[in-house]
């Protein structure tokens, strides 16, 4: 049947369509249905006879996960806050079933929040060296530096080991450690009643944590351990958004960013090395949005001098920070300007709840500018032009459900727009933000929620088939490091059907 049948069904029930005969109340129906799923994303995705096996068992446990949450809405981890989910979402099948399973890229993720809380605390903040102050406003802050300054601080430093060695118990002084940076509450409706109230101490952790991790040493162990729990969770590629900080050792030396650049060059070279079924990591450069426009006039000059002698590497440039309390990215058209034709735009856009407040129009700027995907895109579903015009140049939307949430844009997933851009089979990749600061761990947490709160009932293997697919098609990979990409995710794939049908995964 046509579309334009289809419609015709709905619009004037009961006419003749499909020629003269006439549908069956029960045959128009089905038309409809089938005509929604196959509209969606992943309605063509073929399925092999073996993954269509791993489908049936995979709804299986879909269903009755789903089944248990509609009968008790205290358990339904769908519908709930992932700091109240996370243990449901723990003890999951599914969510086993997630981990195992290759999930492609994750192509929005911001270095410095990369990584598990805990290990921050067990492996980082046990470094020699680490010390902390309290400022004025009583933020902690972290550092390595031997003569710190400019930090802000009231107290003096206290050495990290000094005052866990005093503590009464070390095990609650990481535990308290560890607060200052994860936002984790059991009951976050309480402890950030605002949006405000969440970004504030969002945005300070990036400051409690920001100048330890720019100690040389640390900065190292931070994003090897950011490779690793990514490859862990069976994540093959990332693209992480990073502001490239000056690093410092030591003795007190600082180095310029193209050290931090080549850092970072030099870890993906080992790391990839070591592990031939990674395909490492690029970069964008981002920069705070609440600079004023000679700063980040500045910062693209930079960013084009990194991006020249890296260009595969050094791939991008987005502006970062809340968006409702930056400026709008049309402040800045000046300063974009001069951005080098072989780089590209990733701008975050559309991450609020205003419906045509200046920032929610950094949309349409960011697809005048040529964006070659969108952050977040949460307020697309309101603009149906802009919706349009990135479904027609295949811009995809970077949806990060857990952080959507905890950022206080939706409460319960189910009513994230991702839903709407599935349904319309909007470009999407699953994405993770910073899943370090809110108790997550790589990416299939918010897998988790893409399937279980985002996608219908109905839908399994052929959407996170697409999804993951997707992730590395909507990637910056060159074209034979896709072809490579594609490969190595066929294998890796195909040995994960095996694996479901083995019994080795649920
Ligand atoms: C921290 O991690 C690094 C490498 O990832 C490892 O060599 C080191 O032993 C760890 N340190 C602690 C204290 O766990
Ligand atoms: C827009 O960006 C794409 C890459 O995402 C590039 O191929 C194209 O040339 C750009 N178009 C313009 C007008 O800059
Ligand atoms: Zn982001």
């Amino acid at each position: 049947m046509s579309r334009l049948e289809l419609l015709l069904l709905l619009l004037i029930p009961h006419v003749l369509v499909q020629g003269q005969s006439q549908l069956s109340y029960e045959q128009a129906r089905q038309a409809v249905l089938t005509a929604e799923e196959e509209l969606m994303t992943g309605g063509h995705t073929y399925l092999s006879t073996l993954e269509a096996k791993v489908d049936d068992i995979f709804m299986e446990y879909k269903l009755g996960e789903l089944s248990q949450g509609f009968r008790n809405s205290e358990q339904n981890a769908a519908a709930l806050h992932f700091f109240k989910a996370k243990p449901l979402i723990d003890r999951s099948g599914i969510f086993r079933f997630l981990q195992k399973m290759p999930k492609g890229a994750v192509l929005h993720l911001h270095n410095t929040a990369s990584v598990s809380s805990k290990w921050v605390v067990q492996n980082m903040s046990y470094m020699p060296g680490m010390l902390r102050c309290t400022t004025s406003s009583g933020r902690s802050v972290l550092t390595f530096r031997r003569t710190p300054q400019e930090h802000n601080c009231q107290s003096q430093y206290i050495r990290v080991s000094e005052e866990r060695h005093n503590s009464i118990d070390p095990q609650i002084y990481d535990q308290n450690f560890e607060r200052l940076i994860n936002l984790y509450t059991p009951v976050p409706e309480l402890e950030y009643p605002t949006i405000t109230q969440v970004w504030d101490k969002f945005q300070d952790m990036f400051d409690v944590l920001g100048d330890a991790i720019a100690y040389l040493p640390a900065f190292r162990a931070y994003h090897w351990q950011m490779l690793e729990e990514l490859y862990n969770d069976n994540v093959m590629y990332a693209e992480i958004r990073t502001s490239c900080k000056k690093l410092y050792d030591a003795s007190g030396r600082t180095f310029p960013r193209e050290r931090t650049v080549q850092e970072l060059y030099a870890l993906n070279e080992k790391f990839t090395r070591l592990h031939p079924d990674f395909l490492g990591i690029k970069i964008i450069f981002a920069v705070f949005r609440g600079y004023d426009v000679d700063t980040i006039k500045k910062s693209v000059e930079e960013f084009t001098q990194l991006h020249e002698s890296l260009p595969h590497f050094m791939v991008g440039f987005d502006l970062v920070g809340q968006e409702d309390k930056g400026k709008p990215l049309h402040t800045f058209l000046s300063a974009l300007r001069d951005f080098p034709p072989t780089a590209r735009f990733f701008f975050h856009g559309g991450e609020t709840n205003w419906f045509g407040a200046s920032t929610d129009t950094n949309l349409l700027d960011a697809l005048l500018l040529n964006t070659t995907r969108i952050g977040h895109g949460y307020a697309l579903a309101k603009h149906p032009i802009l919706l349009n015009a990135v479904k027609t140049r295949q811009i995809a939307v970077e949806v990060s459900p857990i952080s959507n949430q905890v950022l206080h844009l939706v409460w319960d997933l189910r009513n994230h727009p991702g839903a709407q851009y599935l349904a319309l089979d909007v470009p999407m990749v699953i994405c993770s933000d910073d899943p370090g600061f809110w108790n997550a761990k790589g990416l299939s947490y918010d897998f988790y929620y893409a399937i279980m709160s985002l996608a219908p009932n109905n839908a399994g293997v052929r959407l996170l088939k697409t999804l993951a697919w997707n992730s590395i098609r909507y990637s910056t990979l060159t074209v034979e490091e896709q072809t490579r990409a594609f490969q190595i995710l066929e294998l890796t794939w195909s040995r994960f059907i095996d694996k479901v049908l083995e019994g080795n995964v649920f």
